[in-house]
């Protein structure tokens, strides 16, 4: 696809986001925010229903993994102790001549990407973490920093999680939370900002089995993104080579996505071998150890951690399910639907009177009403039916309901459903049941009628 091409459909989905009420810019009566973005009530239930099934599959499913919600604000020594107070920095350039600022790894030559001046500054190391300080005193002593992972927040409370929950090696422990980077060059979207939400899991194993639990997360993170609906030809593994790798991990691969704007990092898996418990131990001076009540060993655990992007993955979900096809009835005319897995859609079902008279506005309405009892419904009588179908279409509404003149008479209705756009009839009773097998046994590019 041609460079213009796909920076079309990253600007009509950006357009659809802000039409639908999925994601508007933050603070944008004042001319918006760089890189902070506010999300709608499409974009919150979008995201609900990616936090909730990550959580079900790392979490309730499971029972060798805990849940945790810890603090945004820590100590400010877990930073010391996790590395990010040395080493998580960027190489900043600045051109002297626009003073724009760029990564150093963005510049290709030694020219300005924007105006194009030789005049660049040496690469000078900049730490991305948001500081500011505790208690109204602004002192050295009152630093305390924005986390910029969730990840350290389980790790200092391993031994809290496992004691309280009786756990033994290997078990671990899941934290869903926004997480907070300076970043030097935000941008694509919601792909990169500079406040986000994580979905992060560490699995504390004894070191000779890390590699096995390595292989088997791998395997559970990519099932996961197959489970969403997302078309498998679209991620790929990217291991990282020396070079890339971070501070803390022995090996790592990431589950990447072809994105309008490039193939990126969708979730990192890594193996972050004793780094983190061993620091810990060191800069706290407690005993993390793990002590193996039948062999009698005691050893710091490896961790295996799984780490994915809310909004990365929200943004992966909208780009793959982003369908713009000729109309059934009318081939000269296109349609747009987001054709997304019916678990994930923020609106179930869209419920509608054909007409605002002969008392169907009512029954919708009670239709309607029992209907939000299980699920997120919108209900809908204004404008022609197609156009609230085009509404339900580009919110990636799997079933709309419509109330006609023939359910005065046998109390039945009409359900189209999105993709195929297949209408049946059915008893008002039977919506329910019929959505909720519907959900449960979606397939990509298969209808159910
Ligand atoms: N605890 C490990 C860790 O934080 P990471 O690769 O830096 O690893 C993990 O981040 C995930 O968090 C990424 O795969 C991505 O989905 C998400 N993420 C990281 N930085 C982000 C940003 N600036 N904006 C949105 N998502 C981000």
């Amino acid at each position: 696809m041609a460079k213009d091409e796909k920076s079309r459909i990253m600007n009509e989905i950006v357009s659809l986001c802000k039409r639908r009420g999925f994601v508007f810019q933050s603070s944008e009566i004042y001319g918006g925010i760089n890189s902070c973005w506010d999300f709608g009530p499409l974009g919150v239930e979008l995201k609900n229903n990616i936090k909730r099934d990550w959580w079900r599959e790392m979490v309730q499913l499971r029972d060798d993994v805990e849940g945790l919600d810890a603090a945004i604000l820590m100590h400010p020594k877990v930073w010391e102790a996790s590395g990010h107070i040395s080493e998580f920095t960027d190489p900043l350039v600045e051109c002297l001549n626009c003073h724009r600022r760029f990564r150093a790894d963005e510049i290709s030559g030694d020219k300005c990407p924007v105006c194009g001046s030789d005049k660049l500054t040496e690469p000078k190391m900049f730490n991305l973490m948001f500081k500011t300080f505790i208690g109204p005193v602004e002192s050295d002593e009152n630093v305390i920093y924005l986390r910029p992972e969730t990840a350290q927040g389980i790790y200092v409370n391993y031994q809290n999680v496992m004691t309280t929950m009786r756990q033994k090696i290997p078990f671990g422990i899941a934290q869903i939370g926004k997480a907070f980077r300076n970043e030097i060059s935000p941008g694509n979207f919601i792909f990169r900002s500079r406040e986000f939400e994580q979905m992060e899991m560490q699995f504390f194993v004894h070191p000779d089995d890390a590699e096995r639990w390595f292989e088997y997360w791998r395997q559970q993170r990519w099932n996961w993104y197959l489970s969403l609906g997302i078309d498998g030809g679209k991620i790929h593994w990217h291991q990282h080579g020396p070079d890339e790798l971070a501070h803390y991990a022995k090996d790592a691969y990431d589950i990447e996505f072809d994105f309008p704007f490039g193939r990126k990092e969708l979730e990192g898996v890594h193996n972050r071998g004793d780094f983190d418990l061993s620091r810990h131990k060191e800069f706290s001076g407690k005993n993390l150890e793990y002590s193996d009540n039948v062999s009698g060993e005691k050893y710091i655990p490896y961790i295996i951690e799984t780490s994915g992007g809310v909004d990365r993955c929200a943004l992966a979900v909208l780009v793959d399910a982003y369908t713009v096809e000729p109309e059934k009835s009318n081939p000269q005319k296109m349609r747009t639907v987001l054709k997304m897995h019916p678990r994930l859609s923020p609106i179930k079902v869209g419920v509608f009177p054909l007409v605002k008279k002969e008392g169907m506005p009512e029954i919708a309405r009670e239709i309607a009403q029992e209907l939000r009892k299980k699920f997120m419904v919108f209900y809908d009588e204004k404008d022609s039916i197609g156009r609230r179908y085009r509404r339900q279409d580009e919110a990636g509404t799997p079933f709309c309901v419509t109330v006609d003149g023939q359910t005065l008479q046998d109390n039945t209705v009409t359900i189209r459903e999105r993709d195929t756009l297949i209408q049946v009839r059915t008893k008002i009773d039977e919506i329910a049941p019929m959505i909720e097998k519907y959900i449960e046994n979606w397939e990509r590019d298969k209808g159910i009628f």
